[in-house]
């Protein structure tokens, strides 16, 4: 069977030949009902009160192919019946490492011994994050501002499950016994769960609202993404064809979170413009409009992106030295970057907290990689603030959305437990805790939101706080009915 289409005459569809591989195939089906068993246990709910939820109908789209042009399928599914599959992007003929030590080699289609620890551990972590973010998202459609929103959060649902399932595949296929069992407690672990909590600290966040939602979509997935590409680049064949694959489906997870913003932007000063209110500052007024204030937006996005640069880890790493030179795991772009991919001897400028103040300081390349990762990052997140600004500068509102100097806020690396603002001033423990207040979201900003988190299910109809998209998804119009609840149609 080609490579490019994929096989729905398994259980499981897919296109890696899973027929022919009865173990492997034997082992998935074993870890399907757990699968299932935690997508009911911790999984989108209530957000039908009065049926049974997992009857409803989802406008959702599903991968047919993995080819570039129309990969994905839209149509009604009952989210417990999507069907999660394992996807590989096409090989590249005759691709080498990119990287490291290997550089130029033929990329591996097994795992080497020597770098298996690596390997799994990396895998382990990538998978780890996927169901936790359906976790903390379970909630949010009992609040969904429209149909259009909730069936974009449960497209994220649906895609982050599909995406542990990449994982899954990768750990039993090739990691044996081991993999058999780390497929298992990725299903045991719970996000925010003081005994077995996810890896990494973002993920055991809650995400309780709409805007959080949306910056999490926006901030965090592309945490995600840079991963992804560095991942997508590795020695490990199956690793970077599975990586380039989920890439296809996380770029929409980052449109939902961009044009998200943007719509609870464009719609607070919108509604702003109507009542003639210029100062962005007026925060009653404008709250009692039913919409979210510009500088409560800001204090949420202060939290979304501080949180998320520590998913980046240490700025220097050895970790992250070897994972490089072995040809683990790469650079964002690896392969259009110009130099000698070896990094041996050669350098990278790095921010760093000296005598306090910030100092530039150049540090060898190849254990500066998480720092590099992560200045890539920052870039990558700048475009949607540009958009978001001009809908803010467009109604005539002096406002900015600024990311944070990237010290703010921070648990770790270089910068942890240090008072910074969020233009970048050094400050005392007792005078930033004393100004917390205008840089991260508090009590009042919780329970106005939590105020106006209210459902809305007439097809067509948006929430006070936010505007409509511009179009609707799916080759469907905005007003169309994106969930379809039993015993209505
Ligand atoms: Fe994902
Ligand atoms: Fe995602």
């Amino acid at each position: 069977m080609a490579a490019d289409t994929v096989d729905y005459s398994t259980l499981i569809p897919n296109n890696v030949g899973l027929a022919d591989d009865q173990k492997l195939l034997r082992a998935l089906e074993k870890w399907y009902p757990k699968y299932l068993e935690w997508w009911s246990d911790m999984g989108p709910t209530g957000f039908i009160a009065e049926t049974p939820f997992q009857e409803a109908e989802i406008w959702l789209r599903t991968a047919v192919s993995v080819e570039k042009g129309g990969w994905a399928k839209f149509d009604y599914v009952k989210m417990p019946e999507y069907r999660w599959g394992i996807l590989l992007a096409p090989p590249e003929e005759g691709r080498t490492i990119p990287f490291g030590e290997h550089k130029g080699e033929p990329a591996w289609q097994e795992v080497p011994g020597a770098y298996r620890a690596m390997f799994r551990r990396l895998i382990v972590i990538q998978g780890d994050t996927e169901p936790a973010s359906v976790e903390q998202q379970r909630f949010l459609g009992s609040t969904a501002p429209s149909f259009y929103d909730m069936r974009n959060l449960f497209q994220v649902n649906v895609e982050e499950g599909r995406h542990l399932w990449a994982m899954v595949y990768l750990l039993q296929r090739y990691f044996g016994r081991d993999g058999r069992e780390e497929a298992e407690e990725l299903l045991r672990r719970r996000s925010g769960d003081p005994d077995r909590p996810r890896m990494l600290g973002a993920f055991n966040e809650e995400t309780p609202d709409w805007l959080s939602f949306f910056l999490f979509t926006y901030f965090t997935d592309r945490d995600g993404k840079m991963q992804l590409e560095a991942l997508a680049q590795s020695g490990f064949d199956p690793l970077s064809r599975t990586c380039r694959f989920m890439l296809a489906e996380e770029a929409h997870h980052m449109f939902v979170g961009a044009t998200g913003v943007g719509r609870i932007v464009n719609r607070t000063v919108e509604a702003m413009r109507d009542a003639g209110i210029d100062d962005p500052h007026d925060t009653e007024r404008i709250r009692s409009l039913g919409v979210i204030d510009l500088p409560l937006i800001l204090r949420k996005l202060n939290f979304h992106f501080s949180l998320t640069l520590d998913l980046f880890g240490a700025e220097e790493s050895t970790n992250a030295a070897s994972a490089f030179h072995s040809g683990v795991k790469g650079r964002y772009h690896e392969t259009s970057i110009d130099d000698d991919h070896q990094l041996v001897g050669s350098t990278y400028p790095v921010t760093k907290h000296v005598e306090g103040e910030f100092r530039t300081v150049e540090v060898p390349a190849l254990n500066a990689l998480n720092a590099r990762l992560r200045d890539d990052y920052v870039e990558d997140c700048a475009g949607g603030l540009r958009r978001w600004n001009r809908y803010i500068s467009e109604a005539g509102i002096d406002f900015e959305l600024r990311l944070p100097h990237i010290a703010f806020h921070r648990e770790v690396g270089e910068f942890a437990s240090l008072h910074v603002t969020p233009e970048g001033e050094f400050l005392d423990a007792a005078t930033w805790n004393s100004r917390r207040a205008s840089y991260l979201p508090v009590e009042d900003d919780k329970i106005f939101i939590e105020e106006l988190m209210q459902q809305v299910t007439t097809p067509g109809e948006f929430a006070s706080w936010i505007a409509p998209p511009k179009k609707g998804i799916g080759g469907k119009p905005v007003e169309f009915e994106y969930v379809q609840i039993p015993g209505t149609v």
